[in-house]
């Protein structure tokens, strides 16, 4: 159980380095927001609930509160990265890579997930 709480606990961090580089990335180089993006939040999001299912069932306890919070901030991060991939028009069609990133949206993202990581680390 220790193992994969590690093994997890390493992926979770890997997704948030992921997913900040991205944001870094792609506005750096005032390129659209890629499939890169939610799938780091995603997987932020998922190894984050996986840990404390771990967590719970190794009797190594969760602090309920924060937890609640995290997840709250976490999807609010999965869905403006979503949001932060449609064209300004809403088209479908296939965007091109130097198209303008869409408005404030990856902002938020980057702005909320260190927000995400400060309570991780200060709520104590
Ligand atoms: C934007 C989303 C998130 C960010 C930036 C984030 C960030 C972090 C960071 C920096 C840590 C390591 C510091 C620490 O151990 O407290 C951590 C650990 C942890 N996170 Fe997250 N997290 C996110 C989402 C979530 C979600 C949604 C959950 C579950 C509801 C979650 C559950 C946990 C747990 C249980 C640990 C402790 C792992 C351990 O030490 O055993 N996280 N998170």
């Amino acid at each position: 159980m220790e193992v994969l709480r590690v093994v997890l606990l390493a992926g979770h961090l890997a997704a948030l380095a992921v997913l900040l580089v991205s944001v870094v990335v792609h506005l750096g180089a005032g390129r659209r927001i890629g499939a890169v993006l939610p799938a780091a939040a995603g997987a932020l999001l998922g190894t984050g609930v996986l840990l404390a299912a771990v967590r719970t069932a190794g009797d190594m306890g969760n602090n309920e509160p924060k937890l609640a919070v995290k997840l709250a901030v976490a999807v609010a991060v999965f869905v403006c990265a979503l949001l932060a991939r449609r064209r300004p028009d809403g088209a479908h069609a296939a965007a091109s890579r130097n198209d303008r990133p869409t408005g404030p949206l990856p902002y938020a993202v980057a702005v909320l997930t260190i927000a995400n990581a400060a309570i991780a680390v200060a709520w104590t």
